[in-house]
């Protein structure tokens, strides 16, 4: 388990999944535009993830952590797609969307990082995000993520096929610090 000032991240299990589907369900025109899987999404289809991010933890394919704010889980963020033989991963994430806009995601995604380059011992992390997904794009260069390239309809939303600018932090980049309001600012 990770904790951050406002935040509690543990390991997404098969016990996670209709908790997963209600902040989905909340957040559905907001991930619909960028998540691949958010237009099939569905009780069933967020039970099936959830158990395949527990089987994820168990075989070191992915380390998918359910965020919770207060009682309830408001999110997911994970390190997936290892490649061990050049030591990189990727992160991916998503909030509920009322709690979006308040640094939530940038302050669970700073103990990620912090996880996988100093826990799962990995050099290189890539964040892949639409040229239209300015949260996204913000959050990653919050992080000190450097921009890198676009992989042309890199990606798939509603809208179909959408470019993704590959962003790149390397175990021996600055971590930039950043303002985590203290719990009583909301
Ligand atoms: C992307 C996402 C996870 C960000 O989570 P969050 O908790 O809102 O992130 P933060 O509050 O830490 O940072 C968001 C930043 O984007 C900015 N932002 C939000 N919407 C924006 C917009 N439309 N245009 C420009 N900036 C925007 C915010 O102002 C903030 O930047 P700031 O701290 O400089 O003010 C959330 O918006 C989300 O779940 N989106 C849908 C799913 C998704 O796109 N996932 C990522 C796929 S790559």
């Amino acid at each position: 388990m990770l904790t951050t000032p406002r935040l509690a991240l543990v390991p997404v299990t098969a016990a996670h999944g209709d908790a997963i589907w209600r902040a989905t369900e909340a957040s559905l025109s907001e991930l619909k535009p960028w998540m691949p899987w958010a237009e099939e999404a569905s009780p069933t289809a967020q039970a099936d993830f959830a158990a395949r991010a527990e089987r994820a933890w168990q075989t070191s394919e992915g380390w998918p952590f359910a965020v919770s704010y207060g009682d309830e889980v408001c999110g997911v963020i994970g390190i997936d797609d290892p490649d061990r033989l050049t030591s990189r991963a990727e992160i991916g994430y998503w909030i509920r969307s009322d709690l979006a806009g308040s640094g939530l995601m940038t302050e669970a995604a700073s103990a990620v990082i912090a996880f996988a380059f100093d826990e799962l011992g990995f050099h290189r992390l890539e964040l892949h995000a639409a040229p239209g997904n300015h949260a996204s794009r913000r959050v990653a260069e919050k992080l000190g993520f450097q921009e890198e390239g676009l992989l042309r309809d890199g990606s798939r939303g509603s809208g179909g096929f959408h470019d993704a600018i590959v962003y790149g932090l390397l175990a021996t980049d600055p971590r930039p610090s950043f303002h985590v309001p203290d719990r009583t600012e909301g």
